[in-house]
């Protein structure tokens, strides 16, 4: 196992909802030589500033967590710009890392690349029998190429990697804003406004019988740092709980710990989307030697806390 507290290691979007998390968990590490480089320091998107920062800094080992993201709206209306931008960073960055010498690179990527019709819980070998699908297409397209770049950035120049494939994240930090926001972060500020205002019902999308997979934002970030410490191929890892709750039970629990006590109405003429998303752990259990622990309720509890406390009184 490396031990990170003696390395020099970058963190790519270090300000982002992931990124702080990790830079915690590298703290709690004792890690001591940890770089965060902004977009405006590193533009992923310009190669030449890539590598200019890279044969600045010259760290022995990378975080990748940069990345364009949105909800799945935002991927939808964006899917071009979130293949390429993607992937242009993830190519800037592995060039940079080979240029300079860096030892290791851990991937973000993400459950969402797994094809529509994996079988659930989504298996590793599951990822490339099928294309990416559905909304999230072209992120999720990027996404799984970061993972070849990475193959053969192996195969060519020896750079060690890992790439991890983390479920729908939620917790302090996270994206409210609705035009880019995901569903828990989603429903956090809708059951916070309707306790505001006092109303006595909210509507919410679809049946919510569809069954969802949610981990907090500090298990993953654990999980990514077992990662870096302890993997050293490209291989996917999944990096979930391998448990699912439904929406309308989300919907529950946010309201709950928002302290909101209305009627939550299901908008059934809206769409579901795929019945079932959840991730098979076995092969993260065994690589990273662990399972993450925080349980849904406490993780939903901190969030609502954070938002309520350090956005809202912040705004
Ligand atoms: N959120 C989830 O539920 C989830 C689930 C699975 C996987 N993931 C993956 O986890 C990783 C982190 O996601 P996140 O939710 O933390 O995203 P995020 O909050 O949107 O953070 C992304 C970070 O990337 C930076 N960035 C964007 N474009 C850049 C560029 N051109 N050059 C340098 N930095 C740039 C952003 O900087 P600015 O602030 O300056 O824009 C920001 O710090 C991503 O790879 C994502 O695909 C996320």
């Amino acid at each position: 196992m490396r031990d990170l507290s003696a390395v020099r290691i970058a963190v790519t979007g270090a300000g982002g909802f992931l990124g702080r998390h990790v830079v915690e968990a590298l703290a709690a590490r004792g890690c001591r030589d940890v770089l965060t480089p902004s977009r405006g320091a590193c533009d992923l998107l310009d190669r030449s500033a890539s590598l200019g920062w890279m044969q600045s800094h010259k760290p022995d080992m990378v975080v990748h967590c940069a990345a364009a993201t949105g909800g799945v709206g935002w991927n939808n209306t964006h899917a071009y710009e979130a293949f390429r931008d993607n992937l242009l960073m993830t190519l800037h960055l592995v060039d940079a890392c080979i240029d300079c010498g860096v030892q290791h690179v851990t991937h973000i990527s993400t459950s969402i690349a797994y094809p529509p019709t994996a079988a659930v819980p989504f298996e590793e070998t599951s990822l490339w029998k099928e294309r990416p699908g559905g909304p999230t297409a072209g992120y999720a397209h990027a996404k799984r190429l970061g993972q070849a770049v990475l193959e053969h950035a192996q195969s060519q120049h020896g750079l060690q990697s890992a790439v991890v494939m983390p479920a729908n994240m939620y917790g302090a930090g996270a994206r409210m804003d609705p035009s880019r926001s995901n569903v828990v972060a989603a429903m956090v500020k809708r059951f916070v406004d309707a306790a505001d205002t006092g109303a006595s019902e909210v509507v919410c999308w679809g049946s919510g019988r569809p069954m969802r997979e949610f981990i907090d934002v500090r298990d993953v970030a654990d999980g990514v740092v077992r990662a870096a410490e302890r993997v050293d191929t490209p291989e996917p890892i999944n990096l979930g709980t391998g448990q699912m709750c439904s929406i309308r039970e989300l919907a529950e629990r946010v309201a709950s710990c928002v302290g909101w006590q209305g009627e939550i109405q299901w908008d059934t003429s809206k769409p579901d989307g795929v019945d079932k998303v959840c991730c098979d752990v076995n092969r993260m259990q065994q690589a990273l030697e662990w399972l993450p622990c925080i349980e849904l309720e406490d993780g939903l509890r901190r969030m609502v806390t954070w938002y309520l406390e350090d956005v809202r009184k912040g705004a």
